[in-house]
């Protein structure tokens, strides 16, 4: 039957492999459902995103019906920014949560948008180059990993969509809260699990007989679909994302499931 057939969900202990203590000691981790030794991985993730981001925002849109855009203003809603906050996006891509936070800032606010992908940046910045926001806008290209701006330097720090994609997820949290300064602080929006069993099959079935199938007629590639599919089945819960982020040092750490659980909103604050 069709609705067996996908990868499923990985169990609790089974997500721990993706986790950086396991990476390191194995020195491989998952791209997908492929394990690959850890130096490949961010080749890959590089790969990737070169290759799907003339038609990211684009894909975004159709695949989600538009959902995310709603996900992302919730998120930056949720962070309460004040008009001369200093915000780093880590992973930002194309730059929508970076924007939304930007709307929000008065003239001495700034969003930093952090990618380690040109690529992304460029086709974000070409939607956003003419606005009058684009003067509290800075790109910086960089690792998540080592992030390359000084301690305590961040009122807020955020991460939309991209923690998954990091090879040591933990050392990129604690390079987040290192360049927050104390009391700023952190937002991470992610996919995640469907609490809903029923929902979560339609999910399933939309995810890996549907998407893929937009994926190849508008973006000529099934495969990063499909990929994108199975890391979200890999990734931490919520209820595990929590405790990952208060094992670092975070405090008042909550989350929010948006849609059945789709997607979640993590909260944090750096003591
Ligand atoms: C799925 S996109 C999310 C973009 C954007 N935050 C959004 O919500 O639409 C993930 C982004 O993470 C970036 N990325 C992946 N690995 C990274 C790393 N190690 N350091 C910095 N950025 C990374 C990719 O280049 C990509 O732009």
């Amino acid at each position: 039957m069709l609705l067996s057939k996908h990868p499923g969900w990985f169990k609790d202990g089974e997500r721990e492999q993706l986790l950086d203590p396991y990476v390191d000691e194995a020195g491989t981790t998952y791209f997908g459902r492929n394990r690959v030794p850890t130096e490949e991985k961010e080749k890959a993730v590089l790969e990737h995103f070169n290759r799907v981001a003339p038609r990211y925002d684009f894909m975004n849109t159709v695949l989600s019906f538009g959902i995310h855009y709603a996900w992302k203003r919730t998120a930056v809603r949720m962070l309460d920014i004040q008009p001369d906050d200093q915000i780093l996006d880590v992973c930002g891509g194309t730059g929508d949560l970076a924007v939304y936070c930007a709307q929000r800032l008065g003239a001495e606010g700034n969003v930093y948008l952090y990618d380690i992908n040109h690529e992304m940046m460029r086709y974000g910045m070409r939607r956003y180059e003419n606005r009058a926001l684009s003067d509290r806008l800075h790109y910086t290209r960089g690792d998540a990993e080592v992030i390359s701006f000084p301690d305590d330097t961040f009122d807020i720090a955020m991460v939309g969509f991209g923690i998954r994609n990091l090879t040591h997820l933990k050392r990129g949290f604690r390079e987040m809260y290192r360049v927050l300064k104390p009391g700023g602080k952190l937002m991470c929006l992610e996919f995640s699990k469907p609490v809903n069993p029923l929902f979560r099959q339609l999910y399933d079935f939309y995810s890996f007989h549907i998407m893929p199938i937009i994926g190849r007629i508008l973006a000529g590639s099934s495969r990063s679909y499909a990929c994108l599919s199975e890391t979200i089945r890999m990734f931490a819960t919520a209820e595990q994302l929590k405790t990952i982020l208060e094992e670092i040092g975070f405090q008042e750490v909550t989350f929010t499931r948006l849609t059945n659980g789709i997607a979640v909103i993590h909260l944090g604050r750096k003591p």
